[in-house]
């Protein structure tokens, strides 16, 4: 039951000094590898870079899920407690559902890397059809963080509707409950 249509993923990376070219964004890329090494389902990346508004996170969340039809976006950055770190708050704004064990999951594996992991306010919830997941801004948190909660994505996905998204079972074993 392989859906052939690629599934849309948004990728937005959330930083004043990436967004005016200050330095070189690291973490979209990054996290658009990591899409590309465990998922085995067709996916297209939509990727966008920017400042740490609120306003500016919430509009394009918003058009992640509802125009572009993204089943997945995964913020990176934001999420500490600088004054401009609003990333975990615009998230709130948009979402019908929060899912905080995916916070409670990420800082938790988080810890076992860097005592900092508990200045992470990183958080999901659900748009729609859509699931939004926070990662901090540290490119090497990425995959640390992604490791830990992506054996639930491919499910979570499946009960909001969205893309049958596989991955390779060699990297990420995908857990379904229900057959
Ligand atoms: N989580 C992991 N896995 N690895 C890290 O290096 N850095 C921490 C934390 N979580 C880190 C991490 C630090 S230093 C901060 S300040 C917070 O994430 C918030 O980062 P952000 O504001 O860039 O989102």
């Amino acid at each position: 039951m392989t859906d052939v249509r690629p599934a849309r993923i948004g990728v937005v990376t959330v930083s004043d000094r990436a967004s005016q070219g200050v330095y070189e964004d690291r973490g979209g890329p990054a996290i658009r590898e990591y899409l590309a090494e465990i998922l085995t389902s067709p996916f297209e990346a939509i990727s966008r870079i920017i400042a740490d508004e609120q306003r500016l996170i919430e509009s394009t969340l918003k058009d992640l899920c509802d125009t572009e039809g993204c089943c997945l976006v995964i913020t990176t950055g934001g999420t500490g407690p600088a004054l401009r770190d609003v990333t975990p708050e615009a998230t709130e704004v948009v979402c019908q559902k929060m899912m905080p064990g995916f916070g409670e999951l990420m800082r938790q594996v988080s810890l076992q890397k860097v005592p900092t992991a508990i200045l992470s306010r990183q958080t999901a919830g659900i748009r729609g059809r859509s699931l939004i997941v926070n990662l901090p801004g540290q490119p090497k948190a990425i995959r640390e963080c992604l490791d830990a909660v992506f054996p639930a994505i491919p499910y979570c996905i499946d009960l909001i509707e969205g893309p049958y998204l596989t991955t390779d079972e060699t990297k990420i074993k995908a857990f379904r409950p229900k057959k």
